[in-house]
């Protein structure tokens, strides 16, 4: 059912809102914007451009000369991206590349990821995005499940690509070294696979690709192939649909505030879905323009959102902390950012973020990259600060109320049934975890899962949830929601961990400890301790410069804020914490490392006694090993 806003409104202003027009404003706007999806999604159906490529070609037909792209102080205009993509277009047509092929691209973050991305969509094919830090066998396995007939990647990867080149090659892959390098005809050839540069892509024609090849796409079809980040195994190929990256820009155009005089700035990886998704698919719903970064730097980014007048910027994960540990910059006030936009800002910053650097409105999401639908928040003020969304009375009346919010078995990490077989809901502010209702095949709410990996897409659907015969998206992920209808993330299951009887959320006790004023940042999981039933807590520590930590009153500061289950046993201090490409904690390794395989280096280990840490050593552990001592 779509209504129109002023009767929604008037419908449910009964009373809840009389008294908070900000969270009115919220709901609309959430309301506003799956209803914006909806209807240009009818209409992208009616005209037959569902190919997510006539979300580029569109404006390169009507505002040819105007600038989409800025990179290091050069422009490109929709007409340059695209004569630069149909030649390259051309190439791939003259490679025998077929409509609905994936191809598969290794880019940095640079004009050439997207005139190779543009290029492989607007002949139908399907472009498959490789994570940029792979080599050896990941990479292998990367290539080899998209059982891609060709591989375009930057020459500044050859040593990764050497790695597995004769593989690829034996698979009948074909090479082509494309990228920064080869915008330059004195781009050495690479010993994997000729060069694509201008005097060998001249001999094509810049003229359009025959439009039949992008037609007849329907909601649903394959787009292109993202992988998840296999932090705990090799990479899955993650199926993303022409429709739902069209959704996404059109919903966060509403969500965003975004307008066609609006600059992104984009720092984060754009083989990921924060930065393509949502960075550059809702700059082009919006008709605005995109500064691309190679990557995120700390010490750079005032300068760099300042010298290219930058309204909205795309965080994920750790980029705001990196952001708010800086010293002072003379530019970090003095730019035009009203806006923030991502997943994962720590909750405890949001304020100072907002506060220090003079932002008006942080806007984040959650939603899995493969996932069916999310959450949203746009938040200006403490009331909603550190909610990855809000569902008010509006969305949940009128739309359909698509998240659940599951009770889970703690040692399991199954949801929990009645006796009837059913899940059970978890009351506010009790965390479960956050489930998504999927429509029956050919709807618009789908998870089609990992390309070619059936087990896998079919671990992450449940059935019979609420009744017979439902289906649910399972996030993996614990959330609770309290009676406003805010979200608020908990934990990923499997960091969650048990100890003496209780769960510990990782997330929750990292936030804490990374507001006490000497951490810079923390890192809390749970490690196997001999002799020991589940995990005990570790927190891997970084401090500010010159900072040190005064153990006794840390552990003070734990006892008053955290349940005695949650408080850290052991400390450990690293030198820098490994980041995910999405720049978030890794936790595997630390974790692995347990109480027993902590680098020389970064010795000693310090555990609680007598309500402060001590160095922890080979006499203590022997203790913990045969029982002598219990945690
Ligand atoms: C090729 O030419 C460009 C532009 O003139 C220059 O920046 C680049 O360093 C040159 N590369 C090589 C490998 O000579
Ligand atoms: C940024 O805006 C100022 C005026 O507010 C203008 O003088 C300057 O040229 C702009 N810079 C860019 C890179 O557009
Ligand atoms: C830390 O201390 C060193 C030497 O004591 C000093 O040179 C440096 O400037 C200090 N750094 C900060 C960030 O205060
Ligand atoms: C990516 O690779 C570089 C060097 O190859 C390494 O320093 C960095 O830690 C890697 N990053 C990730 C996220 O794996
Ligand atoms: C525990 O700490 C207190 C003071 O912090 C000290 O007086 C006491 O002796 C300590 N006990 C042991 C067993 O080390």
């Amino acid at each position: 059912m779509i209504l129109g806003a002023g009767a929604v409104a008037a419908a449910v202003l009964g009373g809840y809102y009389l008294e908070d027009k900000l969270a009115l404003r919220s709901d609309l706007m959430q309301y506003r914007s799956v209803k914006n999806a909806m209807t240009s999604l009818q209409k992208a159906v009616q005209e037959d451009k569902v190919n997510m490529y006539y979300r580029f070609r569109d404006h390169a037909k009507a505002t040819p000369d105007r600038v989409f792209l800025i990179f290091e102080g050069r422009s490109y205009t929709f007409r340059q991206l695209e004569l630069a993509s149909n030649r390259l277009a051309h190439f791939l047509l003259e490679q025998n590349v077929k409509p609905k092929d994936v191809v598969c691209m290794m880019e940095q973050n640079h004009p050439t990821f997207f005139i190779a991305f543009w290029g492989i969509m607007k002949i139908g094919a399907v472009p498959a995005l490789i994570n940029t830090n792979l080599s050896e066998d990941p990479l292998f396995h990367c290539l080899s499940i998209a059982e891609s007939p060709l591989f375009l990647f930057d020459p500044m990867y050859e040593a990764q690509v050497a790695t597995i080149s004769d593989a690829a090659q034996e698979k009948g892959m074909k090479l082509f070294a494309y990228g920064e390098s080869t915008e330059f005809d004195n781009a050495t050839a690479s010993a994997l696979g000729p060069a694509l540069t201008p005097s060998f892509l001249s001999r094509y024609s810049d003229q359009d690709t025959d439009e039949s090849l992008i037609r007849g796409i329907v909601v649903g079809e394959l787009g292109m192939l993202m992988y998840t980040s296999g932090s705990t195994g090799l990479p899955k190929a993650a199926i993303v649909q022409h429709s739902k990256i069209a959704s996404a820009g059109w919903a966060g155009v509403i969500n965003t505030a975004m307008t066609k005089d609006d600059i992104t700035y984009c720092c984060l990886p754009l083989y990921h879905a924060t930065a393509l998704f949502m960075a550059t698919h809702i700059t082009l719903a919006a008709g605005a323009k995109l500064v691309i970064a190679r990557k995120f730097s700390a010490s750079r980014f005032w300068d760099d959102v300042y010298n290219n007048n930058c309204t909205i910027f795309f965080y994920v994960g750790e980029v705001c902390r990196y952001l708010l540990n800086r010293d002072p910059h003379p530019l970090e006030r003095k730019h035009k950012l009203h806006t923030c936009y991502g997943n994962g800002m720590p909750p405890e910053l949001w304020n100072k973020f907002r506060d220090r650097f003079g932002l008006k409105f942080i806007a984040e999401f959650y939603g899995a990259t493969e996932g069916a639908g999310g959450v949203f928040n746009y938040n200006r003020g403490p009331k909603t600060a550190g909610a990855v969304g809000h569902q008010g009375p509006i969305v949940r009346r009128f739309l359909r109320p698509e998240l659940k919010i599951v009770k889970i078995d703690p040692l399991t990490e199954e949801p929990l049934r009645n006796k009837k077989g059913f899940c059970i809901e978890c009351n506010y502010n009790e965390p479960g975890e956050l489930m998504v209702e999927l429509d029956p095949p050919g709807g618009r709410r789908r998870f089609d899962g990992y390309y070619k990996n059936n087990q896998a897409t079919d671990k992450k659907v449940i059935t019979d949830v609420f009744k017979k015969g439902d289906r649910y998206f399972r996030s993996g992920d614990l959330l609770k929601m309290n009676s406003k209808g805010l979200f608020y993330f908990v934990d990923r299951l499997g960091d969650t961990f048990r100890w003496h009887g209780e769960n510990v959320a990782t997330t929750e006790v990292s936030q804490v400890i990374a507001k006490y004023p000497p951490v810079a940042e923390a890192n809390v999981y749970g490690v196997k301790v001999p002799s020991h039933d589940g995990r005990a807590g570790m927190v891997a520590l970084i401090l500010h410069p010159n900072k040190t930590l005064d153990f006794d009153d840390f552990y003070k500061y734990l006892s008053k804020n955290l349940p005695r289950y949650a408080i850290p046993l052991f400390v450990r201090f690293v030198p820098s914490m490994d980041l995910t490409g999405s720049l978030k904690v890794q936790k595997v390794a630390f974790r692995n490392q347990g109480i027993d395989k902590i680098p020389e280096d970064e010795k000693p280990l310090y555990w609680v006694k007598n309500r402060t840490y001590v160095p922890f050593t080979d006499d203590d552990y022997a203790r913990i090993s045969t029982g002598k001592h219990k945690l």
